[in-house]
């Protein structure tokens, strides 16, 4: 029985939950982090000794000396874009190469994922999922068809197999009539990016983690994306292409169940969404854009409008089910300082219909709202629960009860002081 444990840090909605914030405040108390699924679709960003990062394939524990960072074998990964990350950590003076281990089981996206990508949105057409354009789907898709490329197919006659990858992509691409598009730049940064990843340790993370769990290390496996975007519990086909969800840390690095801790999960305390697909709660008027702009609620990857709503208890009970949280985060409380009234969707209706469970399809349903009073305080400034308005004591109050969750931790900015623990 390994004598460690895999804590897991979620987002439980759709994403931009503020996650790389809160691994930069948990990490000191992890050996390791990793990541378990997803590739340059996140956009986790930190802010550290002042500098601004946004760390897309890399774990957010590699500003931490002695701390080992794992992209693991549920990831893909893109080399040019790896390589564009990691040479900027690089020249902020952080030495990855101690820190970071890559899986060999990870898989490969490829220049021709990316033009497949939009090739398949194209042929959408008004049905669009609004991808990121990583190639992120395109490249889980042929994982499953077991024709994909891994990092471990780089350390042996590696060009061979990508050539005839490629030209298969080519030959989908000429069936689609999907034809203007040149790879020729994308390309040769590409394959730069395949040799600068040769001079990282690749490596059977899988066997790492779990001699790293029978020595009673702490690990942290940090999500990406979130439950509602989850390839099987997601508002499919509105969702990524990964397991995000808290079976996804096993499957994505061979981990065991039972070496499951605690599973935090991240919300705000209101919600948004990237690219398309039903959101219920989605507010079209004032309140949304004030909300977008006090949250500057713009996507970290691709800088699109995130769509804005009010919390979602639906969504959020729902999520924590899936999961198996254990604990709570609450983010961005204090962009609904200046709201006079607060809202929160305790369940959908449709038709006459009421539900407070999860629909199979959600669109088309409508929230039924319970109003709070806001609390109209400047919560930015406060450092302890004790200060929290009496208002704001309420809404948290409240959804604890609706989830029977504990919310330990509050975030009322983005510095890392601006992080309240509360007490059980
Ligand atoms: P893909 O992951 O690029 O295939 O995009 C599928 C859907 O997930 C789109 O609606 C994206 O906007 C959304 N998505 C992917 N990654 C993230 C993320 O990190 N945050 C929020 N939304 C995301």
């Amino acid at each position: 029985m390994a004598k460690g444990k895999v804590d897991a840090l979620l987002g439980i909605v759709f994403g931009d939950e503020g996650k790389g914030k809160v691994v930069d405040v948990f990490t000191p108390k992890y050996d390791i982090v990793a990541r378990f699924a997803g590739g340059p679709n996140a956009g986790h960003t930190i802010i550290f000794d002042g500098k601004k990062f946004v760390l897309r394939s890399i774990p957010s524990g590699i500003f931490d000396e002695g701390k080992l960072n794992i992209i693991g074998n549920g990831c893909v990964i893109a080399p040019d874009l790896f390589m564009a990350e990691a040479q900027e950590l690089e020249a902020a003076g952080y030495d990855l190469h101690s820190r970071l281990h890559i899986s060999r089981r990870a898989h490969l996206i490829l220049p021709t994922h990316r033009v497949l990508d939009r090739a398949y949105e194209a042929a959408k057409g008004a049905a669009r999922v609004g991808t990121t354009g990583k190639g992120i789907g395109p490249a889980y898709s042929e994982k499953a068809s077991r024709t994909g490329l891994r990092v471990g197919d780089i350390e042996n006659d590696f060009l061979p197999k990508y050539e005839a990858l490629k030209a298969r992509h080519l030959q989908i691409l000429r069936d689609l009539s999907y034809t203007d598009f040149d790879i020729t730049e994308d390309e040769k940064l590409w394959l730069q990016g395949v040799e600068y990843m040769r001079q990282f340790t690749l490596a059977d993370t899988e066997i790492e983690l779990n001699s790293a769990l029978a020595q009673g290390k702490h690990i942290l496996a940090e999500g990406a994306q979130g439950t509602l975007l989850d390839i099987d519990h997601g508002t499919y086909p509105f969702v990524s292409s990964s397991s995000t969800v808290c079976g996804g840390v096993c499957t994505g690095l061979g981990v065991p169940p039972t070496a499951i801790g605690e599973v935090f999960g991240i919300f705000k305390a209101y919600s948004t969404r990237v690219g398309s697909g039903p959101f219920p709660v989605e507010l079209f008027d004032e309140t949304g854009d004030r909300i977008r702009q006090i949250g500057h609620e713009y996507g970290a990857v691709t800088g699109r409008n995130r769509r804005c709503g009010w919390l979602d208890l639906v969504a959020l009970r729902y999520a924590i089910a899936i999961n198996g949280v254990t604990q709570l985060i609450m983010m961005k409380g204090d962009v609904l300082d200046d709201f006079p009234t607060v809202r929160v969707c305790v369940a959908y209706q449709k038709d006459g219909q009421v539900t407070t469970d999860m629909p199979y399809d959600t669109e088309g349903w409508a929230p039924v709202y319970r109003d709070f009073p806001g609390w109209q305080a400047d919560l930015t400034r406060l450092s302890s629960e004790k200060d929290f308005p009496e208002a704001f004591n309420r809404y948290i109050a409240f959804i604890e009860q609706e989830t029977h969750t504990p919310i330990t931790i509050v975030s009322v900015g983005p510095d890392r002081a601006q992080t309240i623990q509360r007490t059980r």
